[in-house]
């Protein structure tokens, strides 16, 4: 049973516990459900209290229970409210750390509710691709009014309990100790009748056709592809117009609707899998850390600018070291201007502008860095260059301090060799703009030492980024599989596609940016200089050529304001390119390949599948640890459509033996030998399992 009873001054007081954040499993709201009981047939009680232990009021219905039968075994979540809402002795809920979700629902059902300032109070359903499924849209806007309700519920974003003080959703902000302060407002309350009920209450909107317009129409374009927030809005639309109970209905049938699709068993799948991301299974979580409370990064780059600002963002001191004077300064301009920009849209107040400025310094003195708890080396991707900075980090850095690159492809462990201490060295693979990019793959060596892993898990954390574990391999887990799918879409250019139909045919799909308007943006030369490494070591691979050819006429992508597609000055909108289009029709004539038509799905699958099986063989060699690992990289760093829950996500909901027999399909095409299926697909299929499982 998580949640305890005990009895204090004439009140029941259930303490919900089950941590970490209270979720109402059965167990739990079994416990309230029976404290509940116990407590209206006890004559000594007067009044009940419901409150949560540890860090939490209650985070909200256990979504691990959800597409379980769990989710409606008696008592469900509304059961449990109904009783509430029905007993004949008043009941408080006592609101503290954070009420979310179900719990809030679970405090609207309840007659009274005191609140700890400071607390998080969120209906954070949409974030599943759900609508608060007990009560929420129905109660919420009648206690703080339907605009305020509807924004909550559409966003999922908290809002600070002290700003909900003075709505009908709180009968009392209790400063101190909580418990005390709702034990004593309970007393006060004991005998007050008719108790009163959230349902009760009208509400009286007028303008509503206005309003609910302009809030479809808001909602609509921002939800894309996701059904429901327009659902969100639906329901508090019935909270105004129809009954409670009618509501109540509308409301259920929407949920139970949203829980069974796709989309919301992506988002789902997102927030378990960006928390299993943290786990590693041979590091305890008790591995002790460095710490770390200042940073070095060497090279003031795309990527070093853009590294060191988190750390000032985070309030930790940054070294930022150059070769010369030139570059350093250029590089800290643009540091500069981009917290600039963010001053002048009001992002930053001055007073963060100026703490933020001052906490990255630059130097071209190795000694100026040496004491820093962690440096991390951004400068051009070329192992000679690398060695040399590793091996004077080596002679310089203070035992102790953790030593990590930020190369997208190279060897972490030849790296490491490069100096006496290969458990210090990790790598850090920022994703570009590396202040914006939530993701950061961590690449351990063979090497690495467990705290070193640990500590930079937890730094990721710390500024933010979501970390997800590599093992070491050419391009690690995103960038591997990014070559895949690169070389497909190189093969399609040769058969017979435009850029322009790619791309439209991948954004359809639902990528942010198909894979020739990315090259344009991130820049043609990166991939360029990475093939010319890779293919040199690897002469076997075959690849289409089409993207050297670019490059060759210096068209590397806006930077030079032409790339697959022209560029106008100032406008960052691509154009179709005579000249790329004819060079890509030429080639294909040079190397005797006949184009034809090719359908959007086939573009789909032959992008999509090639990520998948190189990612079957990155699962089956360890580099990732689990599947949800890879759909989170590519989620977070590679703008894989969310509603579709990544690559793997993606494969498993398609059905791994469809995808199999795509491949096979293609198999009999050119270049087959590039679509023999992973062992691991073929095994999982042929099992009927999926990959996330
Ligand atoms: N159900 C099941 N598990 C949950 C959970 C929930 N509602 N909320 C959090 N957890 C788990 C996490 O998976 C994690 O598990 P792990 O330790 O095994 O990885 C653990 O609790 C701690 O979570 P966080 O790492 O996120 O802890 P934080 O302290 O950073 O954040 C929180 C706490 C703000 C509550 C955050 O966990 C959160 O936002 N949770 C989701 C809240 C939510 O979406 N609630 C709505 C649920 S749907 C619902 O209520 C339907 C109803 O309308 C019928
Ligand atoms: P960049 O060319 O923009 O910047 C590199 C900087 O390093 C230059 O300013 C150069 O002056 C400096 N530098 C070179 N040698 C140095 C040395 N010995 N000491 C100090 N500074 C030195 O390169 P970019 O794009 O920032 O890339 C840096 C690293 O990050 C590379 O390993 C790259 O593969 C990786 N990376 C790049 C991404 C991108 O999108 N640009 C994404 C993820 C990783």
């Amino acid at each position: 049973m998580s949640a305890s009873y005990e009895v204090k001054e004439s009140v029941a007081v259930i303490t919900m516990n089950n941590p970490p954040v209270n979720g109402l499993g059965h167990a739990t709201r079994s416990g309230i459900f029976d404290g509940l009981k116990k407590a209206l047939a006890d004559s000594a009680v007067k009044a009940v209290l419901i409150t949560g232990a540890g860090k939490a009021f209650s985070g909200g219905a256990d979504i691990k229970e959800f597409n379980t039968p769990k989710t409606f075994a008696e008592p469900n979540l509304h059961s449990v409210i109904a009783a509430i809402e029905a007993a004949d002795k008043p009941v408080v809920a006592a609101v503290h750390s954070v009420a979310m979700g179900g719990g809030l629902e679970l405090a609207l059902g309840c007659h009274y509710r005191v609140a700890a300032p400071g607390a998080q109070i969120a209906l954070p359903e949409v974030k599943l691709g759900l609508l608060p499924g007990a009560g929420g849209t129905q109660r919420l806007p009648r206690v703080v009014g339907v605009e305020t309700a509807l924004n909550m519920i559409v966003t999922g974003n908290p809002t600070p309990s002290e700003k909900l003080a003075g709505t009908k959703l709180f009968d009392r902000m209790i400063e101190g100790d909580l418990m005390a302060g709702a034990i004593a407002f309970a007393g006060e309350i004991a005998e007050k009748r008719p108790l009163p009920k959230v349902r009760d209450i009208r509400i009286n909107f007028p303008n509503r056709e206005a309003f609910f317009k302009v809030a479809r129409d808001t909602v609509g374009a921002a939800a894309k592809h996701f059904p429901a927030p327009l659902k969100c809005v639906d329901c508090v639309e019935a909270a105004v117009t129809m009954t409670f109970e009618e509501g109540m209905k509308v409301e259920r049938d929407n949920f139970l609707a949203l829980v069974q699709t796709t989309e919301s068993k992506a988002l789902r799948h997102y927030f378990f899998g960006e928390r299993a991301a943290a786990k590693i299974p041979d590091v305890p979580g008790e591995t002790p850390k460095r710490p770390i409370k200042s940073a070095a990064v060497i090279g003031a780059g795309t990527m070093g600018g853009g590294i060191a600002m988190n750390f000032a963002n985070a309030g930790i001191p940054v070294m930022v070291l150059e070769v010369n004077q030139e570059a350093l300064d250029k590089g800290l301009a643009t540091v500069r201007k981009n917290y600039e920009n963010s001053l002048k849209k009001g992002r930053l107040t001055q007073e963060k502008f100026d703490q933020r400025v001052g906490l990255i310094r630059g130097t071209l003195s190795y000694d100026d860095i040496k004491n820093a708890d962690i440096v991390i080396e951004a400068v051009f991707e070329e192992m000679g260059i690398k060695e040399k900075v590793f091996r004077k980090l080596d002679e310089v850095m203070k035992p102790g301090a953790i030593l990590a690159s930020n190369t997208s492809t190279l060897d972490i462990n030849r790296i490491a060799g490069f100096t006496k201490r290969p458990q210090d060295v990790i790598g850090t693979h920022f994703f570009s703009p590396a202040n914006v990019m939530r993701l950061l793959e961590i690449v351990r060596g063979a090497k690495t030492g467990k705290d070193v892993l640990t500590t930079t898990m937890s730094l990721a954390k710390k500024i933010k980024k979501i970390g997800v574990v590599s093992g070491v391999c050419d391009g690690f887990i995103g960038n591997r599989m990014i070559e895949q799918y690169g070389r497909q879409a190189g093969f399609l250019l040769e058969e017979g596609c435009l850029p322009e139909q790619v791309d439209r045919a991948m954004e359809n799909f639902g990528f942010a940016m198909g894979p020739f308007r990315m090259g344009d943006l991130a820049g043609n030369d990166v991939g360029w200089y990475i093939r010319k490494r890779r293919y040199a070591e690897r002469p076997d691979v075959i690849y289409s050529k089409t993207a050297d050819l670019l490059c060759e006429r210096g068209r590397f992508g806006q930077k030079t304001g032409a790339g697959w597609y022209d560029y106008k000055p100032g406008d960052r909108k691509p154009y179709p390119s005579q000249l790329v289009n004819d060079m890509i029709i030429n080639h294909s004539r040079e190397i005797g390949v006949e184009r034809r038509e090719i359908s959007d799905p086939e573009i789909v699958e032959r992008l999509v599948y090639a990520l998948v099986n190189e990612a079957a063989y990155i699962l089956a060699e360890g580099i990732a640890q689990r599947a949800s690992d890879v759909d989170i990289i590519y989620l977070t760093g590679y703008g894989f459509p969310m509603h579709r829950g990544g690559p793997m996500f993606y494969a498993d909901t398609v059905g791994l033996p469809h995808v199999v027999t795509a491949m096979e399909k293609y198999a009999g095409g050119r270049h087959g030998k590039f679509w023999k299926p992973a062992p691991l697909l073929v095994k999982l299929a042929a099992e009927g399992k999926t990959f996330n499982e």
